[in-house]
This record gives C-alpha cells, structure tokens and sequence, in this order.
C-alpha cells in the first residue's frame, strides 16, 4: 500500500494553509515584535504605521475583548504584550491590510519605546534568582542516601544539551473567516485544534460551539505546533471577527525562528554509584531547564524528564530534582522526545564518566544494568512486556559489539589523524500523555450510501502517517478495497474536545476509537446481512474482499448492495466512538503511578568516524533492533524510525542554537543554522523490528512509533567521544552538546586554535 498522500505531494497538490484559495477580501495579517528581551514598554506610536498604504487596522493588547491570555498550563503569557516585555520576539501588535506585502511594511514603521531590563539566559543563572515557572518537581526510589557508602565506585559530573529548532517546512499560519452571528472558522496549522478554539473562545470572548477549528494537514510539527500554533490562529480570529473580513497569516521562516520557542536547552547535575561488578546502585541527577519566558508545556516537559531519567536502566536508588527554569527566551516547547532526550543524555553521560572511572566499555554497564520485567520505575510502575534486554541481544546477534570494538581500535591504530569511535544506545520511551486527563480520543466513521467510507478523527496528519494506520485499521475490519476509504480534516465540530496529537500515541489513541467504531458499524451490518440471508447465526457471516460470506460459502451480496440495502431499511450507516486508555493514572503528591500504557524499547550501535586535524566527523553506521510490536505498516514505522534518528543525531551534533547575551537569536536563518542533510546521513542504516512483540494497548498489537528513536542520536554524542578520546586520552571534559565540530576540536586540542599536538 502507498502513502496517499504521496503523489499528491510531489506534484504539489496537496494543501497547506498558504495554499487555500482564499474568498473574495481576504486581508492580511504580519506580527510587530519585541527586539528586546525584558524590558518596559513606554510608548507605542503606530501613527506612520497606520497611514501606510493598504493598512486596513493594526491591533494590540487593548483591543482584546476577553482575556489577554494564552497559557495553556499556566496563565502566564499574554497573546499581545501590555506593559512589559520577557522575550526579543513577543508579538506587540498585529497589523492587518490588503496584502501581506503592505502588512510587513507597514511593520516596520510601528515605533515601541522599551526601558531596558535585565536580561537572563541561562537556566542556573534564573535558578539563583528564584525565577521558577513553577514549583520544582521530585522524584525518589529507594534511599540514595543510604547507598553512596555501599558503592566501590562513585562519579560526579555535569551534563547539557542545547536547543533544538523545529524547522517544520511549513511556518506557523493560520486563516480565518468571520461566520453570521459572531462566529468564526479557521484554518490552523496546529497539532491541537481544541486548544486553539479553546483559545479562540477565551481571547474573544465568545463559546467554543461558535469556533470551528479545521486541519487538513499539516508540513510538520514536531512538537512545535502543539501549543505555539495558537497564537498566530487567535490573531486571525481577533482581526477576522474585528473586521468582519477573512484574515490570513504566514510566518516568514526568520520571524518563525525568533518568536516561536524549541527544544529545551538543559543544565544538570548528577552523581552516579556503582559496584565494581558494574551494577549501578544509586544514580542522583538535578534537572535545570530552560523554560523561557513562560511555562507553555515545560512542566509537562520537565515531568517526562523525570520519568525517563534513568533512560532503560533498572536502577534500585534514585533521587530526582527538576526546575522549570524562567529565562527571557520565547518559551521553549514540545519537541520529538518531550523532555526525554534531555533526561536520557545525563544517565548517558554518567555511565560514560563511570565506565572511564572503571576502566571498562560504557556497554558493559550498560548491558548489566538494563530493566526486567517486575523492575520498578522511579515513579512507581511495574515494568511489563519489557523489551530491552530481547532488543539488545538481538541487536548483538546480528552485530558482535566486539568486532565492531575490535574494527575501531584495528583503525585507530593504524590511523593518526582520523579515529573511529562508537557507542550503543538503548532505548525505553513511556507512551501516554504523562498527563493522564489528555490520554483520550474519538473516531467518527460514515458510510455513505454508496459504500464510500469517511473518517474523521482527533488525529493531526503532519507527515507521520497517521491517517495511512487508521486507513489500514478501517481497511482491515471492513475488508473493502483501500480507495472507499477517506480520511477527513480534523474538525473540532465534527470531533470535539481533542487531545493534541503528540506524545506518540495519535495512532494509538485515534486508531483505537476508529477500531471501535468501525467494529460497531461491522456488527450492525453483518446482522443485518444475517436477516436477509436468512442466517439464524450472525457468527457465520463474514465479509472479505468485498463479498459477503454466509458459512464461509461467497453468496451474490457484495459490500455496496448490502449498504444500500442496509440504507433502504433505515439502518444508521454512522458510528462515532471514544477511547480512553485503560489503568493509568498518577499521583502529582507521592509522583508515584502507573502513567504509561506501556513503554517502547529498542538499542541502536553508532560508529563516526572523525576528522581530527578539522574537527569533522561522519557518521559511518547505524544498527538497531527496534519494537513496534506488530507493524501496522512497516513502511510507516521505518521512515519514522529513520527520520527520528536523522533528526536526533542532527540535535546532539550539528544543530546549534545560539542567543546571545541580550536575548537575541544568533542562528535565526538556515544560514547560521545548520541542520543535516543528505550528505551528513549515515552511510549505513539498518533498523530492524524486533519479533514477537506484543501489545494489547494499540491497535492489532502495534506500537507507538514517533518519538522513541530520535533518542538513539545520542549515541552519536558518545560515539564522537569516544573517537576524541582515541585521539587524545586524557582530555578533560564535560558532557556537553551538540558536539559541534568547533566543540570537538576544543575537545581534541588544549586550546582551541593551537596545532596538533605531534606537529
Ligand atoms: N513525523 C513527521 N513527518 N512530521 C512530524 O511533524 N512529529 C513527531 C512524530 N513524527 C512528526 C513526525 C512527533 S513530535 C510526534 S509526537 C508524533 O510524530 C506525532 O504523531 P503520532 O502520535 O501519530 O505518532
Ligand atoms: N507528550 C507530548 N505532549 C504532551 C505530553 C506528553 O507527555 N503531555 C502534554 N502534552
Ligand atoms: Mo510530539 S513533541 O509529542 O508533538
């Protein structure tokens, strides 16, 4: 079966929101934003700007007729900035005329007087000064305190990651239209309509049932329009129902960098213990993150942190601390992973720092510590159906870590200015929103008089796939032919009150709803069939490939004459379904429960090669035995798969994001930052699936696919260290990333610009 949507995409005919045609009045929308980071806001003269030609109206706090607020978790973050600003990037004021030409110019003639105030940037700095987005977060196994005299071997250390920018190819945009009676529609490029409408209704002033929100699809999101498509949608819906006139706009790619926020750039601290078998007793790790300017999504962030901060290791002592940490950065927000990356480096980090205390490879603590089932997580739940051990082993059979060792070090030896190194990397990814409430999500399935097939759900298609797993799910209970099915937009009216799509589990969470709907629709129809075949046994009929079956004998009905039948005798040919996962919960006081449905495993092996006269690297092969329980579609799951770890490596070594002092984004264009491309791929890559899995929490045993494996990128991180400390043994460092090549020389020479050390 091949992706729908993929001709339609190389022809060019598939739409985004810039490509909506647009009625008849259609104006134009470009946001004003703050240049400075924190400050006070004096004045605003939009005199020169309003005289400009096609301006239309320019809109700033003071015309909100609701509240002036869009924090989802925390009401913490005006959509308009009123008497101060927090970050250089937050929008100030929405100018809006009859092209977006005359809007961005008219943009540039707004004046804003700000009285400058200090400026914060960094986590540990804004941690001093008690500027917590929200109360710190604990989370505790066993007793480390009790444990560190019992370990031979102890390590300190700190670790950081950067941050990471979405680059989806479509910018953030939205459209809306004004609708009789106040009401209004949009278009949004969001992974979350409801929170949008949500929004909507809070900003204007006006219920959610006069808000419809509409999504075809969206050119990626990774996470960066979970919560920061909202604003650009609030803003059309604010101009729109103003003017009484359609309202769109589209981010250029530079405003997209400087006022949307990443990945959270991380600073921890941690401390591991250790016997001298390798087994890890005790491990102590304090989360910094660099929330922003507002909460957004960092506590949920930060909460997934926690949860994976011992990566897919069982580990019996452990003490957790995180800190959401208030910076004047745009808030930082979802992406791939969801804090996760950030908790899995430290572990990663720590087992390095102690595998080179002991004098032994990071995979043999590693492979010693990995969970088992009836191990328990720091947050309390049961490891079940665990997989890391069969995924690791696999992984060996097909790949001897100590021929790979052995290829390295035959290289290293015989090579002065190029070293190999490699790293493994397991993997174990809890699936569930880790906020329990949001794990819900509903189908609506028609089937149409002519046996045509329509299916709307809460699920978002952002090139994930997502609605080719809920085709195939359909596909497979009704037994039709794939092109009767469709799948529609996501619409708030048609599905309301929806989760975002995120946390890996649209698939799961939609697919399962579609399941049930479908398998309503089925029982009716097959009862129904029973009757006219005169079929005292529903049991005995079936359909396949279109036909319908009575006591496995093929009869004359097919699929389109028992519908229309059906139809004839007034038989409703709609079902619409809810799911709500089964037996998670959480308790926020104890941090203790059963959050995650169940959980994703696998382990990849990473060989680089490195450059070390430049610094430069290439990434030579990637190896991984990976879970997905039963694939819905296998071809799905493996470019996720590979996308993830493109991305993932990208994150831990090229991929740089810099502000400077004052607040300021340096990389703010793909001129300054650099993301992988075809060339930095690596030369080889084989991912296989691991057998046997099973998982009764998705839809026909499968598995959530689209976070997990960006984590394996880390092994790049480790895997270029080790190749440094081929080159240069005894050099001191810190676990920090990206591991840039500027970063790698650093590592490889005392100082950075001084010769190698044999000329
Ligand atoms: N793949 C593509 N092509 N584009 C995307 O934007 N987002 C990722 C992942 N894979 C993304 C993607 C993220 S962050 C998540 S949470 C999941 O897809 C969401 O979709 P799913 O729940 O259907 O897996
Ligand atoms: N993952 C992704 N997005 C989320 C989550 C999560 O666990 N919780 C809230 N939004
Ligand atoms: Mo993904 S970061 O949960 O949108």
């Amino acid at each position: 079966m091949k992706n729908f949507d993929s001709e339609k995409h190389v022809r060019g005919e598939s739409q985004f929101v810039d490509d909506l045609l647009v009625p008849e009045g259609t104006l134009y929308a470009h946001v004003y934003y703050s240049r400075v980071a924190h400050g006070k806001i004096l004045s605003i003269n939009l005199s020169a700007a309003e005289t400009m030609t096609g301006v239309t109206a320019i809109f700033t706090s003071k015309d909100i007729p609701g509240a002036n607020q869009i924090g989802g978790i925390v009401p913490d973050e005006p959509l308009l900035a009123e008497q101060y600003v927090h970050f250089n990037g937050q929008p100030i004021a929405v100018v809006v005329a009859d092209s977006a030409f005359h809007a961005r110019s008219a943009t540039e003639k707004i004046v804003v007087e700000i009285e400058k105030l200090p400026v914060i940037t960094d986590p540990r700095e804004a941690f001093s000064k008690n500027e917590l987005l929200v109360p710190p977060m604990t989370i505790e196994l066993g007793d480390i305190n009790a444990t560190w005299s019992k370990c031979d071997i102890v390590v300190e250390g700190i670790a950081e990651t950067g941050g990471q920018e979405h680059l989806y190819l479509e910018t953030q945009g939205a459209f809306a239209v004004p609708v009789e009676g106040g009401a209004v529609k949009v278009v949004s490029s969001t992974q979350g309509p409801t929170a949008v409408q949500r929004t909507i209704s809070k900003v204007l002033n006006i219920p959610m049932n006069k808000i419809e929100v509409d999504v075809l699809r969206l050119g990626g999101g990774f996470g960066g329009k979970e919560d920061q498509a909202t604003p650009w949608a609030v803003m059309c819906a604010l101009a729109a129902t103003k003017l009484r006139r359609p309202v769109k706009m589209i981010l250029h790619r530079q405003d997209d960098m400087r006022m949307t926020g990443k990945r959270h750039p991380y600073s921890s601290d941690f401390k591991i213990g250790l016997k001298s078998d390798g087994t890890i007793l005790a491990y102590e790790v304090t989360f910094y993150q660099n929330g922003g300017a507002a909460a957004d999504l960092s506590p949920a962030v930060l909460q997934r942190t926690m949860f994976h901060c011992t990566n897919s290791y069982f580990i019996p002592n452990v003490k957790a601390i995180g800190y959401s940490c208030r910076t004047n950065l745009p808030p930082n927000t979802a992406f791939r992973g969801f804090g996760g990356p950030q908790g899995k480096f430290v572990i990663e980090a720590a087992i390095f720092k102690a595998a080179e205390a002991m004098n032994v490879e990071p995979s043999f603590i590693q492979k010693k510590n990995l969970l088992k089932n009836g191990d328990e997580f720091p947050y309390g739940q049961i490891a079940e159906r665990c997989q890391a051990i069969p995924c690791w082993n696999s992984l060996e059979q097909k790949i001897s870590i100590g021929n790979v060792k052995k290829k390295v070090d035959d290289f290293n030896s015989a090579n002065e200015w190029k070293k190999k190194g490699f790293a493994l990397m397991p993997i174990c990814f809890g699936i569930s929103f880790t906020n329990t409430m949001m794990n819900q999500a509903s189908a609506l399935v028609h089937i149409y008089t002519d046996g045509s097939v329509g299916i709307s759900t809460a699920a978002i298609e952002m090139g994930q796939g997502v609605n080719m797993k809920i085709h195939a799910i359909a596909q497979k209970i009704f037994s039709i032919n794939t092109e009767r099915i469709k799948l529609e937009s996501t619409n708030t009216t048609r599905v309301a009150n929806t989760s975002p799509t995120a946390a890996s589990s649209g698939a799961d969470l939609n697919g399962m709803a579609t399941q049930l709907a479908c398998n309503v629709l089925l029982e009716r129809l097959i009862k129904f069939a029973a009757e006219q075949l005169h079929q005292y046994d529903p049991t005995k009929i079936s359909i396949s490939d279109e036909k319908i079956f009575n006591d496995g004998k093929e009869t004359e009905w097919t699929w389109t004459k028992l519908i229309s039948a059906a139809n004839a005798a007034r038989i409703s040919l709609t079902s619409h379904h809810f799911y709500s996962t089964p037996k998670i919960y959480f308790n926020r006081e104890s941090s203790k429960g059963h959050p995650f449905a169940y959980h994703v495993f696998g382990t990849a092996l990473i060989e680089v090669t490195l450059d070390c006269l430049r610094g430069t690297y290439e990434i030579d092969a990637v190896n991984i035995v990976h879970d997905v329980g039963k694939s819905l579609q296998p071809a799905i799951d493996l470019s996720q798969a590979e996308g993830a770890i493109m991305q993932g490596i990208g994150w831990m070594t090229v991929e740089e994001i810099i502000y400077n002092n004052e607040g300021r984004l340096i990389t703010d264009a793909l001129s300054t930052y650099k993301v992988p491309d075809v060339h930095f791929a690596p030369k080889e890559m084989n991912i296989s699936f691991l057998e046997n899995s099973e998982n009764p929490f998705a839809p026909f045993n499968s598995k959530a696919i689209g976070e997990p494996p960006f984590m394996y990128g880390i092994g790049a991180y480790f895997a270029l260290l080790n190749a440094i400390k081929a080159f240069r043994p005894n050099t001191t460092y810190s676990a920090i990333a990206p591991m840039t090549p500027e970063r790698a020389l650093s590592l490889l020479y005392k100082e950075v610009g001084t010769l190698a050390p044999a000329l």
